[in-house]
This record gives C-alpha cells, sequence and structure tokens, in this order.
C-alpha cells in the first residue's frame, strides 16, 4: 500500500502526517507492508526541510522531521494508492488534477479518518501561532490511527 499525504506547502502539515504515521507503522511492526511519502501542491518551498516552528512542536513529541518539500505530480496519481489531502482547498487542487474516476477516487480527506476530535479539515497553521502547530500534530496523531486501524481491518478482510 502506498500512501501519499499532500498539503499547500509540503513544509508543515503533510510532513508532520508522514512522520506520525511513519512512528504508528514502527511500533506496529507494519513498515514494510507501506510506502510513504508527503508532496505540496505548490513548489514554493521545493527542496527545503519542514518549518522549523513545525519541527520544534513536532521535536517535543519525539518526532524528527527530515523530509524535503517536493511539489506533488500528476505521475502521483500512478505511484499511490491513496492520496490524502489536508483541506477543502487541498482536495479540491487535486481533484482538479485528476483526469479519470480511478484518480478521483485515490483523493481523500485526513479529518475522515479522525476517531476522537471532531474535525472537517487540518488548519494551515503556516500565518498562526504555537497553538496552531500543536493543534495540527493533535488532529494527525488521531486521523494517523484511524487511517492505520482502517487499513489493518481491510487487510484482515
Ligand atoms: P503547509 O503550510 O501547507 O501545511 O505546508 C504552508 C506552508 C507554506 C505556505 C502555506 C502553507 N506558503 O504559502 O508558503
Amino acid at each position: 500500500m502506498n500512501i501519499l499525504f499532500v498539503c499547500l506547502g509540503n513544509i508543515c502539515r503533510s510532513p508532520m502526517a508522514e512522520a506520525v504515521f511513519q512512528r504508528i507503522l514502527e511500533r506496529e511492526h507494519a513498515t514494510e507492508r507501506f510506502t510513504i511519502d508527503s508532496a505540496g501542491l505548490i513548489g514554493f518551498h521545493a527542496g527545503e526541510l519542514p518549518d522549523s516552528r513545525m519541527r520544534y512542536h513536532a521535536g517535543k513529541r519525539g518526532y524528527s522531521l527530515t523530509h524535503r518539500s517536493r511539489p506533488f505530480s500528476r505521475a502521483d496519481f500512478d505511484r499511490f494508492d491513496m492520496i490524502i489531502g489536508m483541506d477543502d482547498q487541498n482536495i479540491n487542487g487535486l481533484n482538479y488534477l485528476a483526469h479519470t474516476l480511478e484518480e478521483t477516487r485515490k483523493i481523500f480527506r485526513m479529518t475522515d479518518f479522525c476517531r476522537n476530535i471532531e474535525a472537517d479539515h487540518v488548519p494551515d497553521p503556516y500565518y498562526g501561532g504555537d497553538q496552531g502547530f500543536e493543534n495540527v500534530i493533535d488532529l494527525l496523531e488521531d486521523a494517523c490511527e484511524g487511517l492505520f486501524l482502517q487499513l489493518a481491518v481491510k487487510s484482515k478482510q
């Protein structure tokens, strides 16, 4: 199963989602069953490490963010089984880039996997303060647990 997490700049939310899901895969001894990556709908930050504020808040919970930002590419529709956006803007952008129903069906919303927190998007923390970054990690930890559980259940069916 190949999963791509997508946000706007690929320097805050989606590299954080990748790190959270990676830690769950390691805990569950499931790393060989998944290939994960993240990308942004804009290439403005291509090549950059995640935003220093995101890295700081991630570090407080033991995550190390080493991903380098890269723009989403149409080839990602072939490479990945699930393409998971963080908010309406991401989902709309991905739907715009999809050419076929098969591609459209690969697009998911991160918060649809939340089990404890009620939310319909992962808010962009870029122009906000510390609490925004903490909120991103709270949402992603909840959603990634739900995502893993859903896929684990599916693989047993
Ligand atoms: P992200 O946050 O989409 O969570 O990586 C953003 C990063 C950069 C910008 C916007 C959002 N930007 O406009 O440069």
